[in-house]
């Protein structure tokens, strides 16, 4: 690849909503882009091309899309009056769901893309600036995204996302998500094995596997037999370098015995699972289409805690999915109180239109939704804070990811996902050290380096608490 000049460099801003996949597809649109001379800014104003990588999952969710390209419009406007012009573009999965009744809204739109299509995008751009009209690319193609896209060309840092599944088979009754990611597909083991390793060259020491259902996770590995989550992480903890792996999301009713048994084994792998629930209630679950019951999904907790004892635990959570009674939502506490969630999203339910849940008979009331999720809040709180007190005076890894908010601090990430904040010099990013907690906030930590205090580097991650 050829890196273009000053002169030929054109400025590209991408805005991502939604989860992970999204973060890590924006990259891969900048990867795609860059050999037509696309360079990532940090702000839309001035750019030549705008991507709003969206995201469908909530109502407001789409209402941010429309906001934001209210605000561009003039910006493209400015820009077209001074001489220059402005590419905008409307990818993921609000895109996919709305296609072109997005132009039909916002006619200064030039592209619409679907999540399926961004190996297409240098195309795209093309005929956008030939045609007169928009370019509107919302079909899942045949071709595989994946076997067309490019390698990586910018690092993602210290910590970065790796997709090893997309799309959804599942049809919650709520959720969006199989319409607008398709059908699942799991990447061969090898493709992601070899992206794993280009990560970690380009200075990764923790990825994140990702998928909508990552733990269904089936790619071709050698010899054409499929390999599952649990085989892959095994494959990618060897590699040098690569000191931390976690995955998500994954759903309880995939989570096989390989998969749990590698919580055991692999050491690389933190001690940290997101594993939604959504309700307690069986009545619920079974109208949610999940596939499990309340039972079910603690006898998994309890298999991955025998497995590693030092699991903590986030989930996600619904308010209100129709049909809820509070007798349900009793039940979805209860769940709640007896698993002890280290963090959790919850959310009120959200009429997506065309979900089977949309239209069913008794929808929850608005209030009655707004008082079930705050109590639901109120009680995940309290656990969060517990278990980010619970580890006060514990020495644990901690990888340092970049500079801190303050001078001479850094900023790092506990094994159970929690931010930390800590002195120390900037040179130590990138290395895994023991760091004594001090102090538990409500979204991080605070430490000291453990070796700054006297105590050997070796220290293990459950030491004792002080006295
Ligand atoms: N694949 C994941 C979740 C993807 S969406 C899984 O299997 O659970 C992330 C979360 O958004 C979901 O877990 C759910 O809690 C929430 N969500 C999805 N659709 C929603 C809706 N219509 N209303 C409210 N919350 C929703
Ligand atoms: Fe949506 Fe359910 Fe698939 Fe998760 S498992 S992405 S909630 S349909
Ligand atoms: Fe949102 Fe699509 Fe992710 S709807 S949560 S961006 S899969």
């Amino acid at each position: 690849m050829t890196v273009p000049d000053a002169a030929t460099r054109k400025r590209l801003f991408l805005r991502t909503w939604g989860c992970q996949m999204n973060v890590y597809d924006s990259t891969r649109m900048a990867d795609v882009l860059a050999p037509l001379g696309y360079a990532p800014v940090e702000a839309p104003e001035g750019a030549d091309m705008v991507i709003l990588n969206t995201c469908h999952i909530r109502e407001k969710a789409s209402e941010k899309l429309f906001s934001e390209l209210g605000r561009l419009r003039e910006m493209k406007r400015e820009r077209e009056a001074a001489g220059g012009g402005m590419v905008l573009a409307v990818a993921g999965c609000v895109a996919q769901a709305e296609g072109a009744e997005i132009t039909r809204r916002a006619p200064w739109v030039d592209i619409v893309l679907g999540p399926q299509t961004y190996h297409r995008l240098p195309e795209m751009v093309a005929r956008a600036s030939r045609a007169a009209g928009a370019v509107i690319e919302t079909e899942m193609p045949v071709e595989q995204k994946f076997d067309h896209l490019p390698e990586q060309a910018a690092s993602q840092g210290i910590t970065a996302f790796l997709t090893v599944q997309e799309g959804c088979d599942n049809f919650c009754s709520f959720c969006v998500v199989p319409y607008t990611r398709g059908a699942e597909y799991s990447r061969p083991a090898a493709a992601v094995v070899a992206e794993a390793r280009r990560l970690v060259a380009g200075g990764a020491r923790e990825i994140t596997l990702l998928g909508q259902n990552v733990n269904a996770y089936h790619g071709e590995g050698p010899g054409g037999r499929a390999w599952g989550l649990g085989r892959l992480i095994r494959e990618l903890a060897e590699i040098p370098g690569l000191l931390r792996l976690r995955y998500t999301t994954s759903h309880p009713r995939d989570m096989d015995d390989d998969l749990v048994a590698a919580h055991r084994d692999i050491p690389a792998l933190m001690p940290y699972l997101h594993l939604p629930v959504q309700s307690g209630s069986d009545r619920v679950l079974a109208a949610m289409n999940r596939g499990h019951t309340a039972a079910e999904f603690l006898a998994v907790v309890e298999r991955l805690r025998e497995a590693q004892p030092d699991l903590a635990l986030s989930s996600d959570f619904i308010a209100g999915h129709p049909g809820e009674t509070a007798e349900d939502f009793a039940q979805t506490m209860a769940l709640v109180e007896r698993v002890g969630f280290a963090l959790a999203y919850s959310f009120k339910y959200s009429p997506r239109p065309g979900t089977p849940a949309a239209g069913a008979p008794f929808q929850v009331p608005e209030a009655e939704k707004d008082a079930r999720l705050q109590a639901l809040q109120t009680l995940l709180r309290a656990q969060q804070d517990e278990f980010n007190r619970s580890r006060v005076g514990l020495v644990a890894p901690v990888l340092l990811t970049g500079p801190g908010r303050h001078p001479g601090q850094v900023a790092g990430r506990s094994p159970w996902l929690q931010p930390v904040h800590l002195a120390a010099p900037l040179d130590m990013v990138g290395r895994e050290v023991p760091v004594r907690i001090l102090a538990a906030h409500p979204n991080s930590l605070s430490g000291l380096l453990a070796a700054a205090e006297g105590a050997p580097a070796s220290l293990p991650a459950e030491e004792p608490a002080p006295a």
